[in-house]
């Protein structure tokens, strides 16, 4: 299928962005202010990216999986999310075709079978995990979700990948509080610097306790299935809170989320006038009006 391309029927804001973002000159100029979130080292990652599940599947989709990627770059996103376990490998070459030739722009993040994360495993992992991205190394590497290996084992290993520069920081994916104080507890445990974990409108039980958790020991919150679905989007009040900020429900769900300290979204979007609504996102400030209204029809 040909790559759809830009929106023509774009919201003025959206437009906005994109005309801001053309009429750069400046490399540096070329991304889009947002707010960032703080790894547990002090490094600083803008709280939006995008994801990649469910891309790399097809091969007939290969090239407009590519364009919708580089079209989000193109629009100002740094942080690329995608794993192992995506297309079994093919998501990893869809981003490693999107950022080639920009690499030194984009913070990618991959992430390893739980049944691959013993100490050699998690290392041959990475190694095939860098050649389909087509880099010498990942900027977060994640455990997707607890497995059965000895989580000592795997920290291990993440600090040896770390110590050769293979990657720059690890993480964990679909870790809850127990899991999070067993990894605390270890002595390489304090590594940990982001928690990959569903969170969206419709789902906030993470709000009570892990991310506070998180929050309270400086290690970043990733929301992945951030959008909620689309009964979520359709749902009252998003669609007016999203007309009168002159852009759509999607958006309007994202920044809710990024309105709590420390956390990043990671929303898909393969569809062009998708990913322009997701570039908005920095520049939408809701106000108080709106998020009492988002969290009386989405409580926690
Ligand atoms: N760690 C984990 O266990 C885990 C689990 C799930 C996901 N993830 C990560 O998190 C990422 C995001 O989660 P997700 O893919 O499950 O769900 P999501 O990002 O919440 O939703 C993706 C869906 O929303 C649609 N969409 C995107 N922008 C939209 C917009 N502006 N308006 C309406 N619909 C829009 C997309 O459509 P189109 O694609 O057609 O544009 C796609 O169908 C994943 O891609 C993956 O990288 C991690």
């Amino acid at each position: 299928m040909a790559p759809r391309g830009p929106s023509n029927r774009l919201p003025a804001g959206v437009r906005a962005i994109r005309r801001s973002f053309w009429s750069a000159a400046a490399p540096d100029n070329a991304g889009i202010a947002m707010e960032d979130v703080t790894l547990p080292d002090g490094e600083k990652v803008p709280a939006l990216g995008v994801g990649t599940w469910r891309m790399g599947e097809a091969a007939r989709a290969h090239d407009q999986e590519v364009a919708a990627l580089r079209y989000a770059l193109d629009l100002g996103i740094r942080v690329v999310d995608t794993a192992e376990m995506y297309g079994e490998g093919g998501a990893e070459e869809i981003v490693g075709a999107a950022i080639k030739g920009r690499r030194d722009e984009i913070f990618v993040v991959t992430k390893l079978y739980p049944h691959n994360a013993s100490s050699q495993g998690t290392i041959e992992a990475c190694e095939r995990s860098l050649e389909r991205l087509g880099t010498d190394r990942i900027d977060l590497y994640l455990v997707h979700w607890r497995g059965q290996v000895p989580l000592v084992e795997t920290v291990e290993a993440f600090e040896r990948l770390k110590a050769g520069g293979k990657i720059r920081h690890w993480g964990v994916s679909n870790y809850q509080l127990g899991d999070m104080d067993e990894l605390l507890a270890l002595e390489a445990g304090g590594g940990c610097a982001a928690n990959q974990v569903l969170y969206h409108l419709g789902e906030r039980r993470i709000e009570p306790d892990l991310l506070p958790f998180c929050q309270g020991r400086g290690i970043p919150i990733m929301a992945y299935t951030p959008l909620g679905g689309q009964r979520v989007l359709r749902s009252s009040p998003l669609p007016q809170i999203a007309i009168k900020h002159d852009t759509g429900p999607a958006a309007v769900a994202l920044a809710c989320l990024l309105r709590n300290e420390n956390v990043m979204v990671i929303p898909k979007a393969v569809q062009f006038p998708h990913i322009e609504e997701i570039a908005q996102v920095p520049h939408i400030k809701l106000d108080a009006e709106d998020l009492a209204a988002l969290d009386r029809a989405f409580p926690a």
